[in-house]
């Protein structure tokens, strides 16, 4: 499947990336509605696994508070035509807390779930579309990003193609 990886040298290219990622699914949204779409980031506290998903939310409409789900787990946003749920596993101590708060029902048709911390799932956690694992590097990031899914190619290949137009475009 496809992987590629992203440098990200600011936020302003984490915020580029993410809202890429939001328009990109947008274009995917008969797909989200047949089979729902699950976006995982992994990588150290502070890496900008949240900044990136604020600026996806961004490009799908939304324009309130977009909170870390940290201490809430879940942050749910209603979007026209589909649920999307951010999560954030960080504080799981293991065992099976993802199945007894009844989140794997939430992974379904007409619903887009991003997940911080998959890792802390356990094995229930559904393979994700697409992935996304953060790695700091003195100031800048470098985000790889894996296809793990049709759905997850053809989201992955559209923000590439937006994100390289943006660099030869010289458009910030
Ligand atoms: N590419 C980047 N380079 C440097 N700093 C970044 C970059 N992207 C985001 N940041 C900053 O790093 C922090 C990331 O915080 P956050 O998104 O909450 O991280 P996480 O959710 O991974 O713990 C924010 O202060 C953000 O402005
Ligand atoms: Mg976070």
């Amino acid at each position: 499947m496809l992987a590629h990886h992203f440098t990200l040298p600011d936020e302003t290219h984490t915020d580029a990336l993410g809202r890429a990622l939001g328009q990109a699914l947008h274009g995917l949204y008969t797909q989200v509605q047949a089979h729902g779409a699950v976006l995982t980031l992994s990588g150290d506290l502070g890496a900008g696994k949240t900044a990136l998903v604020r600026a996806l939310l961004r490009a799908l409409g939304v324009t309130g508070p977009v909170k870390s789900p940290t201490f809430s787990l879940l942050e749910p946003y209603d979007l026209s035509s589909l649920n999307f749920y951010h999560f954030d596993f960080y504080r799981f101590g293991g065992g099976d807390e993802f199945a007894t708060a009844g989140f794997r029902e939430l992974f379904a048709p007409g619903t887009v779930c991003a997940v911080e911390w998959p890792e802390r799932a356990g094995a229930r956690m559904p393979t994700p579309d697409l992935s996304l694992t953060f790695k700091v590097m003195d100031q800048e990031r470098v985000v790889q990003a894996m296809a793990h899914s049709p759905l997850g190619t053809a989201w992955l290949t559209q923000a590439i193609a937006t994100m390289q137009h943006r660099t030869a475009t010289g458009d910030g």
